[in-house]
């Protein structure tokens, strides 16, 4: 036996394991069987089933059911059913149920904790610490927000039926992501956990019926890839959430194309953790553990690209080694261990391939001198320095306990290798300088940035991607709007259809909505003269200048009657690809201060205004009559004001998370967008949908409607006049059926709205996977776009930003 001299020149760790026998009886009392959780009651286990297995041993745990389509079909059945009543039990009826889980996973919050690192893998510290406090936390939170809705979210309705499939890195607590907010604003769910790690899901399902939450409001189907893609294409379905991979993140972004399902989608990530000259060094080492061996790094927001000041890397990478050789790798159970299992035996492959690559490409491999257990699926932390930007392992995310380091000499050089990514899910920041922490916080693209902080998490703070690492928020006010829909969506618009295979717009309702007395003077009847016009060039307006469409061809554009009236430029992909190209450059445009906007927006209105008359002839002879013309115009001089006012207004929040810190959400700009223009109302409807998008700092490429190109491409002297830098407004006439393709295809663009046909939307999704921009699209269903409150407001300034949070904490 050691003596306490000996143990204390060691420090060595007894071990100090948790005690599993609850998880265990419980596993025996079910016989080590599931089946599916559907309408309140338990299926038995189903004839196909799998194994799921414990990853520190590789023994199985339980026999779990593999849910066929007939099975999806009845539990989306008994969601629909139910969502009815959950919805009319009203917020403080939802707020009473998401409060009795939340009291009821605390009650049982070490057999949770114990469960989850038997199934998973991930150490129990972790699972008892981290994972179930903060399931708890979301109920708690979102409890709050079904008892606030009706006052808080004015408008709004459930969605629906939410399908939900979550990954295997955090299993309960991704199912407390998505049932808290869904449930809370009065949806119904089926939700698939990952084939690995279904356990927890099933144990939660119990608990549903323990606290008498009515049936079908939760369902619980295992299984794994061929479930998730029956819910996916479930016609019932009205909304899925997604956590998991980027590939597979694609494939259901592709598969509900044009459906009308709502997604949102949280993918992968290649986080960068940035270490600047003046961090505090010991709590960066501390701050990289938790960012890359928490969980084994099985994180989709890791911090697995450190990037460090070239005159501190050294320092930093002798300090990590020898912080590296103390971490403890071993049974997840063991309460003294940092680095539990890797999930299965694929994963582990994937990460030793990764691994052997990085070595073949040149870079320098660093482990600790122990060795993993043999039992069971580990692997050892592992630091790659002398890595290129461009290296497999710089670019790929790993998902495993492996980090790469590379160096820089400015912030400058730092924010751009920390973008040079496909990825924006997290980034950390690590310095003492507040100014530089806050200057560069905003340049980086991602969901969240941690200031000498990482890997931090709460109910109260959105999280989510910027680029390919998805979009939609979890968590937070912005993490409810993924669960609701406006009241009038449901309404619809018109049907807008397309004849033999091409888009067709149907002509606008009448827009009489100003009342006369803000109507302008009546205008002087439209007399067309018995000289024929000048005749125009027409041309497209790219970097602030009227340039020629590269094809050399116009369009005629034909009056309701059929009787051409002009012709626009016919815009082709080169053009597009210009105004991609200009857009960019425009990007200053996001700097540019919010009142700075207000008031080039203010202008525009002004010399709109001062063209009031010409303007409503303009939409005369595209066939409007007289007082409609009038309105149009009017009413769209009071919609740039409205964004104007908007524009230093929509401003963010600061959450109360329950750290020593302040959380920042900031609505960011999307980027570039392309904005389809709706036929309907051809003036307003441009400027109804392009100036809510420049007002909050997007810069925008712009296809006016075929017919109504006449109506905009009048604007170019009003936007030249009105000081808007070159660049931030493109606009491209054109067939909206030949260039919608190409911007949807186009990588360089960030977001694409799109008012126009079903198939048109359907087209304008399904091309968006290549880079998961956003889109938004109307499904074919024209809107009113005179009404104030349905198109002038909070919608589009939701659809135009991302919400980034930036945790700033405090105190020495
Ligand atoms: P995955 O994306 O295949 O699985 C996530 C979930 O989607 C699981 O529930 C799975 O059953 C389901 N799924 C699979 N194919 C589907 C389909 N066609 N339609 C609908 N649902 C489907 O991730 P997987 O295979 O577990 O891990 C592969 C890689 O993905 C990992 O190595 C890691 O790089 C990444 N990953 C990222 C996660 C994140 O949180 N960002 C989480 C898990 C994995």
């Amino acid at each position: 036996m050691a003596s306490v001299p000996e143990i204390f020149g060691t420090m060595a760790y007894g071990p100090a394991p948790e005690g599993a026998a609850p998880v265990q009886s419980w596993l025996e009392r079910h016989g080590r069987r599931f089946g599916l959780f559907i309408g309140g009651r338990w299926t038995p286990p189903g004839d196909e089933s799998f194994e799921t297995l414990n990853p520190a041993t590789g023994k199985p745990l339980a026999r779990l059911t593999q849910a066929n389509s007939a099975d999806v079909d009845r539990a989306v059945h008994a969601a629909r059913a139910a969502q009815p009543r959950w919805w009319a039990l009203g917020g403080h009826g939802r707020a009473r149920h998401l409060y009795a889980i939340a009291r009821q996973v605390q009650k049982h919050s070490r057999f949770f904790a114990v469960l989850e690192s038997l199934d998973n893998g991930k150490p129990i510290r972790e699972s008892r610490d981290i994972d179930v406090p903060l399931v708890a936390r979301h109920f708690y939170h979102h409890a709050g927000w079904a008892q606030l809705m009706e006052l808080e979210l004015t408008d709004r309705v459930p969605v629906g039926v939410i399908g939900q499939i979550i990954p295997w890195n955090f299993p309960l607590l991704m199912l407390a992501w998505k049932i808290a907010p869904a449930l809370a604003m009065g949806n119904t769910i089926v939700l698939k956990p990952a084939e690995f790690t279904s356990l927890t899901a099933l144990r939660f399902a119990e608990l549903c019926e323990e606290i008498g939450l009515p049936a079908g409001v939760v369902n619980i189907v295992t299984g794994d890839g061929r479930t998730g893609e029956a819910l996916v294409n479930h016609p019932d379905v009205d909304k899925i959430a997604f956590t998991g991979s980027t590939e597979v993140g694609r494939i259901i972004r592709t598969a509900t194309a044009g459906s009308g399902k709502k997604l949102s989608l949280e993918l992968g990530g290649k986080s960068p953790f940035i270490v600047f000259p003046d961090a505090d060094l010991d709590g960066v080492v501390e701050g990289v553990v938790d960012a890359i061996w928490f969980n084994q790094g099985q994180v989709c927001c890791a911090g697995s690209r450190i990037l460090v000041h070239e005159g501190t890397a050294g320092r930093l990478v002798a300090k990590l080694k020898s912080r590296m050789e103390t971490l403890r790798v071993g049974d997840p159970l063991d309460k003294a261990v940092d680095m539990g299992a890797i999930i299965a035996p694929v994963q582990l492959e994937k990460i030793q391939g990764l691994v052997r690559q990085g070595e073949e490409e040149g870079a320098r491999l660093w482990q600790p001198s122990w060795s993993c257990p043999r039992e069971g699926w580990f692997f050892p932390p592992t630091l790659f320095t002398e890595v290129s930007p461009a290296a497999t392992i710089a670019q790929v995310e790993i998902f495993g306990p492996v980090v790469v380091l590379m160096t820089f000499r400015t912030p400058a050089e730092a924010v751009e290798l920390a973008n040079n990514t496909r990825y924006g899910l997290a980034a950390s920041v690590w310095t003492e300088n507040i100014n530089l922490a806050l200057d560069v916080a905003p340049q980086l693209q991602a969901g969240t940035v941690w200031i000498n902080c990482t890997n931090v998490f709460d109910a109260a703070s959105g999280f989510g991607g910027y680029r390919e690492s998805g979009f939609g928020r979890e968590g937070g006010r912005e993490g409810l709007r993924e669960y609701v829909r406006w009241a009038w969506e449901k309404e619809g618009g018109r049907a807008v259809g397309r004849k033999g295979g091409k888009a067709v717009r149907r002509s606008s309702p009448k827009v009489n909505r100003v009342s006369a007395s803000e109507r302008p003077a009546a205008l002087p009847p439209y007399r067309p003269t018995a000289l024929p016009p000048i005749d125009r060039t027409p041309k497209l307006y790219i970097g602030g200048k009227q340039v020629r469409p590269d094809s050399g061809y116009s369009l005629p554009v034909l009056d309701s009657s059929g009787r051409r009236i002009g012709e626009v430029g016919h815009g082709n992909r080169k053009d597009v690809r210009n105004a991609v190209e200009a857009a960019h450059k425009a990007s200053a445009w996001r700097r540019t201060t919010a009142h700075g906007r207000a008031q080039v927006l203010y202008y525009i209105a002004e010399n709109l205004a001062a063209r009031g008359d010409e303007f409503a002839h303009r939409l005369v002879a595209l066939g409007s009559d007289v007082s409609t013309a009038a309105s149009e115009v009017a009413i769209a001089i009071e919609r740039i004001y409205t964004y104007a006012a908007w524009a230093d207004k929509y401003d963010g929040v600061v959450h109360h998370t329950p750290f020593r810190n302040v959380t920042l959400a900031m609505p960011e700009p999307i980027g570039v967008l392309g904005i389809i223009c709706p036929d309907d109302q051809p003036l307003l409807g441009f400027i109804a949908t392009v100036l809510p998008a420049v007002a909050l700092a997007n810069t925008v490429i712009a296809v006016p409607s075929t017919r109504g190109s006449l109506a905009v491409t009048d604007l170019y002297q009003v936007l030249d006049t009105s000081d808007v830098p070159g660049g931030v407004i493109n606009i491209i006439t054109g067939s909206a059926n030949e260039l919608t393709p190409v911007l949807a295809a186009h990588d360089d663009v960030d977001g694409l709205w799109y008012f126009g046909s079903a198939e048109g939307s359907a087209e304008v999704e399904r091309l968006s996977a290549g880079n998961m921009k956003r889109t938004w699209v109307n499904h074919g269903r024209s809107r009113d776009w005179t009404d104030p409150r349905r198109s002038g407001g909070e919608e589009f300034l939701e659809q135009a930003t991302q919400v980034k949070n930036i945790w700033v904490p405090y105190g020495e």
